[in-house]
């Protein structure tokens, strides 16, 4: 393990595979207090070296009881920290410490109200007597450990909230951590504040600030490339490189022709023009789309993509002298060693990335951004100057447009459903939804439908708009768009868009189905 920010007042986090882990996280961090997501069974050692400024136990699926229930090592409790056990951390902290749990008859899931019985900094300036809190459990704790008294109650939880005042441990059963709690805020940030004295001194400001006097130490005189994709994390890590080091950076933008209207000119005047950046720009259409052709199979799609883009960068990239470093935007989620209990999730389609690069080209990894959330990432992109329109995008897929035309990638539907797409976003971002979505995007489909224009039978293209919520991709649900708003779409593109004479809207959620068509 390292640690950059050894100055920063640190909070350990370790979790027991619940799925609220990082928005514990995340409540810290917004906070302004740095944290980290560990394991449960984090080794002493790393743990003493981390040297936090206080512990924060996460809930999690098992029963204390249970064979092979994760458990940290006891030594924890003579770390002489303040330590927030949270659902099944609080059992944990019970379990470990003499108290006693009970097995679950039945589960308490939804709102409840708790009751404060006793005064303590926990529950500082949360005044209700009645406290409204979000309970998910089935274990409960039955008795207290010694030296621990009661805080709050509920009627299904005598203990809904426990604490050694003089250890400085608490316990709660609920969890502060979600918004169905509105007193969690107060609640999280009165443990790091007033009970572990942590200082507010986390932000965007003092990272950037650090991040550039650590990117100078390594770097040296050395080179770096950067595989820029116009992405938020590809952005901000090359206007944060280029901040740093300037003109040692150098980004490599490809255009594979299947970017969406004005993407590739876009990139280039942002980042060539407004800031100046060493920008090798390689326009690659005809290759992509050459190599492309009468392919139908979208993993073998993919893979053409993925394979060719690698040949091309790493091309481009040789041509450079010195090169020993290369940036990419891995964020905080993508390192957090994950306690899992639902087994390994699959592969279910290959996601192209740069990540075969650094072992063929012999480059070290430089990934700036490997201790942010994405929320972070932005404010870091907005610190930097970046403009709006790139710190908000929408996550957009490797191998581009071609695996939203389905089937055989030809060059006059790409046109087409360039004309599609930035119908839907500019409708989205004029009716004012398209930062409340997660994705959105159209679709051609495969398919020929008839209509009737004027008097006319046509037989022409279908379009799917897919417009989803998501927090993280892994689930996501269709939009309720007004119906208004869908109408305008629709009309927009049946009659600007030669050649489309049916617009569908798509009402799957994921699972079982994906994000994308292909
Ligand atoms: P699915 O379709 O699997 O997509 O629900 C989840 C998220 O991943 C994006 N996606 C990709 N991103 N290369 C990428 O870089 C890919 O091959 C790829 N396939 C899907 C998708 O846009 C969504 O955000």
């Amino acid at each position: 393990m390292r640690w950059d920010h050894l100055h920063e007042d640190r909070i350990l986090i370790l979790d027991f595979g619940s799925q609220y882990t990082q928005l514990i996280a995340r409540r810290v961090r917004e906070s302004h207090v740095y944290c980290e997501i560990h394991p449960f069974s984090l080794p002493m050692s790393a743990i003493q070296a981390f040297q936090p400024k206080g512990v924060i136990l996460s809930g999690g699926p098992a029963g204390v009881y249970q064979d092979q229930a994760p458990l940290p090592d006891t030594q924890l409790f003579s770390l002489q920290v303040p330590i927030l056990g949270i659902c099944y951390g609080m059992q944990v902290m019970a379990h470990q410490l003499d108290g006693e749990v009970e097995r679950a008859s039945r589960r308490e899931y939804g709102p409840a109200a708790i009751d404060l019985t006793r005064e303590s900094e926990l529950f500082h300036d949360i005044e209700d007597r009645d406290v409204r809190v979000w309970m998910s459990h089935g274990d409960r704790v039955l008795r207290l450990p010694s030296g621990f008294e009661v805080l709050a109650g509920s009627e299904n939880s005598p203990i809904a909230a426990m604490a050694d005042l003089a250890r400085r441990y608490y316990g709660v059963q609920f969890h502060p951590e979600v918004v169905h709690t509105p007193c969690g805020k107060k609640l999280l940030e009165n443990f790091l504040y007033r009970i572990c004295q942590c200082r507010s001194t986390w932000t965007m400001k003092s990272f950037v600030e650090s991040s550039i006097v650590a990117i100078r130490e390594r770097v040296g005189a050395d080179q770096v490339i950067c595989a820029l994709s116009g992405g938020v994390d590809s952005s901000v890590v090359a206007a944060l490189l280029h901040r740093a080091i300037g003109d040692q950076l150098h980004c490599i933008f490809v255009n594979n022709g299947l970017l969406r209207n004005d993407e590739a000119e876009s990139v280039r005047s942002i980042f060539r023009d407004h800031f100046q950046m060493n920008l090798i720009y390689l326009d690659a259409s005809d290759l992509f789309l050459e190599k492309l052709d009468g392919v139908t199979d979208p993993e073998k799609k993919r893979k053409i993509i993925g394979n060719l883009f690698i040949e091309l960068f790493e091309k481009e990239a040789t041509r450079l002298s010195n090169v020993k470093y290369l940036a990419q935007g891995t964020l905080y989620p993508d390192v957090i060693e994950s306690v899992s209990f639902k087994g390994p999730s699959a592969t279910i389609k290959t996601h192209h990335n740069v990540g075969g690069l650094p072992e063929k080209m012999q480059l070290e990894l430089i990934e700036p951004l490997r201790e942010l959330f994405k929320d972070e990432a932005r404010m870091v992109g907005r610190e930097l100057g970046l403009p709006e329109r790139i710190i908000m995008r929408h996550p957009f897929p490797g191998p581009g447009l071609a695996i939203r035309t389905l089937g055989a990638v030809r060059r006059e539907d790409l046109q087409l459903l360039r004309e599609a797409d930035s119908i839907v976003l500019e409708e989205l971002e004029v009716g004012g939804w398209y930062n409340k979505v997660w994705q959105a995007f159209a679709v051609l489909l495969p398919v020929r439908s008839v209509g009737v224009m004027g008097d006319e039978r046509t037989y022409d293209q279908v379009i799917a708009v897919r417009v989803v919520e998501s927090v993280d991709a892994m689930t996501a649900d269709w939009a309720r768009l007004p119906y208004e708003l869908l109408q305008k779409i629709s009309n927009r593109i049946i009659n600007e868009v030669k050649g489309v004479n049916r617009v569908v809207y798509d009402i799957s959620s994921k699972p079982p189905s994906t994000i994308e068509w292909e």
